[in-house]
This record gives C-alpha cells, sequence and structure tokens, in this order.
C-alpha cells in the first residue's frame, strides 16, 4: 500500500501505536489521569514535541502561529491529529478542523468536540468541503504534509487558494528530504523547498515567508493567493 497516498494506513497505524505503547505504561497513565483531572489533557502528538516546551516548536509557535490569531478571523488546520496546535487557534472567530480519517476525527472530538468556535471537517483527502470560496483568512498545517505525496500537495495547495481570502495567509509545515533526519525517516514524503516552491508558485500562489533551519527533518512555507 502506498505510503503517502490516502488509503495508507500510516495514521492509524501511528495511533495505534501511540495508544498501546501509552496504554502499557502505569507512570503515563498515572500522569494522564492527573492532568485530566487538573484539566490539562495529555492530547495525542504532545508526545513529538510540546510547542510550550521544545524550543524550536515555540519558535514556530511565536513566529508563525499566534501573530496570525484574530478573534473576528477565520482560520483552517489541516490534519489537527489530537489538537497539539490547535490549543492556540482558539482565539480566532471559527477555527475549521480538517481531517481525512475517522479515528482521529473522534480522537479529536475528545478534546475539542464540544468547543463551538471549532468545526470538524471530514474532507476527501485535499479539498475543504462546506468551506466558502474567498472565506478563509489564515490556513495552518503541521505534522500532515510531512507525509504527503506530491500530488496530494499539488492538490491540496490548490484548493487552499480557492478558500483563502485575497490577503489570507497560509503557513504549511513539510517534509524536507535536503535534511539528514528527513531522509532517515521512511515516514517522510519525498519533498525539498525548491520542489515546495515550485508548487506554490505553479498554483499562481505567492510566498511571503520560508523557514528552512528550525526544524531538522522538515521546513515551513507561508504563502499567499
Ligand atoms: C502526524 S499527525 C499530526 C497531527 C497534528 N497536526 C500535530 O502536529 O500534532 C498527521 C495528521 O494529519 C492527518 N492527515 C493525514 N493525511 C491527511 C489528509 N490528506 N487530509 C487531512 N488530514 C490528514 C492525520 O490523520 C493526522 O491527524
Amino acid at each position: 500500500m502506498p505510503l503517502f497516498e490516502l488509503d495508507s494506513s500510516q495514521h492509524i497505524d501511528m495511533l495505534r501505536d501511540r495508544r498501546s505503547r501509552w496504554a502499557r505504561s502505569l507512570p503515563v497513565r498515572a500522569a494522564r489521569a492527573v492532568a485530566r483531572e487538573f484539566g490539562r489533557g495529555a492530547v495525542y502528538g504532545i508526545e513529538w514535541g510540546d510547542p510550550d516546551v521544545w524550543d524550536p516548536l515555540r519558535f514556530v509557535r511565536d513566529r508563525y502561529v499566534l501573530p496570525f490569531v484574530k478573534p473576528d478571523q477565520i482560520a483552517v488546520e489541516i490534519g489537527p491529529g489530537g489538537g497539539r496546535w490547535t490549543r492556540y487557534l482558539l482565539g480566532f472567530k471559527t477555527l475549521y478542523a480538517v481531517e481525512y480519517y475517522d479515528a482521529l476525527i473522534a480522537e479529536f472530538e475528545k478534546t475539542y468536540g464540544r468547543n463551538d468556535r471549532v468545526k470538524v471537517i471530514k474532507n476527501n483527502g485535499t479539498d475543504f468541503p462546506g468551506i466558502p470560496t474567498s472565506s478563509v483568512d489564515y490556513v495552518f498545517s503541521f505534522g500532515c504534509f510531512v507525509h504527503l505525496s506530491r500530488s496530494l500537495i499539488t492538490n491540496y495547495i490548490a484548493n487552499i487558494k480557492t478558500i483563502l481570502k485575497p490577503r489570507g495567509n497560509a503557513v504549511i509545515h513539510y517534509s524536507d528530504k535536503t535534511k539528514i533526519m528527513a531522509q532517515l525517516n521512511n515516514g517522510f514524503s519525498d519533498n525539498t523547498p525548491d520542489a515546495m516552491r515550485k508548487l506554490v508558485t505553479d498554483t499562481g500562489c505567492r510566498i511571503t515567508a520560508e523557514d528552512t533551519t528550525t526544524m531538522w527533518h522538515s521546513s515551513i512555507i507561508q504563502f499567499t493567493r
């Protein structure tokens, strides 16, 4: 089964693997019970790094996420997983959380299912069903495009262009195979800053910022339509 295509079991396997590892670990279960009790649930994905704690992710949070959050604006998060980054996006008027896999929607809804500002959308892999054309101020995706094939990314960028407002911004984190840690990670798709720039500009979008240094296995591109 192709790793980076929609019928890949990669994301369900990752969730299942995490559940079984965590279920076996008594200290982790105890920590989660305490976290739940005090209102800070340990969301799926926090084991890849907590943006409140780990410097590179804190930089991403402070440079590419928080400055965009506005209470009168609309945002989309693609592939939110357990919601590791979603907690920083709750200051938008509406946040559409766009996800392809049912199991991940169920996981996400454990934390965000009752938040009125968060609208969960199950998509068909690269589209934004129900989100009007030219209605979105900010699109964010972290940890999702690193696993997608170039053809899925191409379709996503074209669809992002359609939903973005004229001066809206998209921030996408993607696999960077020019970096050794991406080369060593078989779960990361074949992509580079050069290839990603071309995918974005071929769609007619304009690159407004890039970060090829903060993450050791990936890079970030920011663009507008
Ligand atoms: C590795 S997790 C990252 C989750 C979260 N963004 C984070 O950083 O913790 C990848 C997420 O992307 C979702 N995903 C994978 N392919 C997708 C697609 N084509 N469209 C939307 N979501 C997708 C997965 O189900 C999963 O929720």
